[in-house]
């Protein structure tokens, strides 16, 4: 089953560049909630009373505490077929950037390499006192660090906060050379993330949404597929060899 038009398929099949822009739609599958919607963590929680700065400040237990659950449930999540389809997508295209808002650390688990991760990532954390780094441990206890007692917060973006250079250049670098980009399971609204498919668009890219809604970036996309992720992916990737294969016959 096709589930883009032929016209699309033919650019995929010849484009060089490649972007994937993900949100937290593409881990949904995985049983990592996502952030708006009815079951949003945003439905539940106030984000000014969790994820930002000065909440952290206010109360450095709570916040940590959420982000330690938060990594509970990462941890025993695994990566799904969509996860999946990107790691192959790396490997057809010449240039391929996995661009991810998420912090679930689930692309780096399925296999893919070149990834901008934009919001920071859970299993990642450092302390606000002497930098020191604690990347991959659990921040139990009193949240303190071993070199010089200053608090240890995640390293991942609040609100308020600057995106990390580095990851954002790559991400605007690879939106404007992109021939095509993919958008999946992202709501499209939180800046500078949304910018990068007009950024894309505005380049001459041909832009494929995939998202179970409309979004507002859906009337702008070149093709848009309401669907799971994790289906759709598959098939595009499927679409894609055959297509290829085709040709070489
Ligand atoms: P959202 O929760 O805003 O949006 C998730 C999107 O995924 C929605 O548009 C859903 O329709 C779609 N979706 C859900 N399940 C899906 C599935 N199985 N397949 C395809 N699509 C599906 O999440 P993000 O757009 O990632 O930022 O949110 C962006 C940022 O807002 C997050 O990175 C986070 C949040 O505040 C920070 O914490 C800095």
């Amino acid at each position: 089953m096709k589930v883009i038009y032929d016209d699309i398929l033919e650019k995929m099949c010849s484009a060089n560049n490649v972007v994937a822009l993900t949100g937290a739609g593409i881990s949904a599958e995985s049983g990592v909630p996502t952030f708006r919607g009815t079951d949003g963590l945003w439905s539940k929680l106030k984000p000014e009373e969790m994820a930002n700065f000065d909440a952290f400040l206010r109360n450095p237990g709570l916040v940590s505490e959420w982000y330690k659950h938060r990594r509970e449930v990462t941890r025993i999540a695994k990566p799904n077929a969509g996860h999946y389809a990107l790691v192959d997508m790396e490997k057809m295209f010449p240039n391929f950037t996995l661009v991810t808002q998420n912090i679930d650390n689930l692309h780096r688990r399925a296999g893919s390499i070149n990834i901008a991760e934009l919001h920071g990532n859970i299993e990642k954390n450092y302390c606000l006192g002497c930098g020191r780094r604690y990347d991959g441990e659990d921040i139990d206890g009193p949240f303190r660090c071993g070199s010089c007692a200053g608090l240890i917060r995640p390293d991942i973006v609040w609100f308020g906060e600057m995106l990390p250079s580095d990851q954002w250049e790559i991400a605007e670098k690879a939106s404007e050379s992109a021939d095509v980009m993919f958008v999946i399971g992202t709501s499209a609204v939180v800046y500078p993330a949304a910018q990068l498919p007009l950024t894309a668009k505005a380049n001459g890219a041909t832009i494929v949404e995939i998202n179970m809604e409309e979004t507002p970036l859906s009337g702008l996309a070149d093709a848009s597929v309401h669907g799971s992720a994790s289906a759709t992916l598959t098939e595009i990737v499927e679409n894609i060899k055959e297509n290829i294969g085709e040709k070489s016959k």
